[in-house]
């Protein structure tokens, strides 16, 4: 069992693949998470369940939103960033003359966990970032992603 605050040994050397959308699927302090290969060698750690409604967003495919790497919810088809789990859409506005305008970017203030990795000659070695159920005063805000981080899902059904 792995506290928070502790760097943890999550794969062991090659074991995540090297190609881009290579991942590994883990439990750490009881919690569902994923490693998953990025853009140029990139490693990220993200709650495997997705913040949405609980679906397995770590099993979904990695492409470019508006320029940045994200992974594809195959539930309902979020994008999330991988390196903040944020996500991004498009926001329509409306004209004075009651016309729609350009849509703009904008990211979503709900969001996936992300967690710390670094990948060692000794292997992948991850710490978990704050955790509102472990710790309610520890820096960083709640992520929608924490209420199905650790529950009986079909996210987790898939998964494993
Ligand atoms: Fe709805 Fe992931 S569960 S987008």
């Amino acid at each position: 069992r792995a506290d928070v605050d502790e760097w943890v040994l999550a794969a062991r050397p090659g074991e995540v693949g090297g190609d881009v959308g290579a991942r590994k699927h883990l439990q750490l302090n009881e919690r569902f998470v994923s490693l998953i290969r990025g853009r140029n060698g990139g490693l990220h750690c993200l709650d495997s369940v997705c913040y949405h409604a609980g679906g397995p967003l770590l099993i979904g495919d990695v492409e470019d939103v508006n320029g940045v790497e994200c992974i594809r919810c195959p539930w309902h088809a979020y994008p999330v960033r991988l390196v903040d789990g944020a996500k991004p859409y498009k926001r329509l506005h409306v004209m004075p003359d009651g016309t729609l305008g350009r849509a703009s970017w904008e990211l979503s203030e709900r969001r996936q966990r992300v967690h710390m990795v670094d990948e060692r000659a000794d292997g992948v070695w991850v710490r978990l970032t704050s955790d509102a159920r472990v710790d309610r005063h520890a820096e960083g805000a709640e992520c929608e992603s924490d209420r199905w981080a650790y529950r009986e899902s079909a996210g987790r059904n898939v998964l494993r």
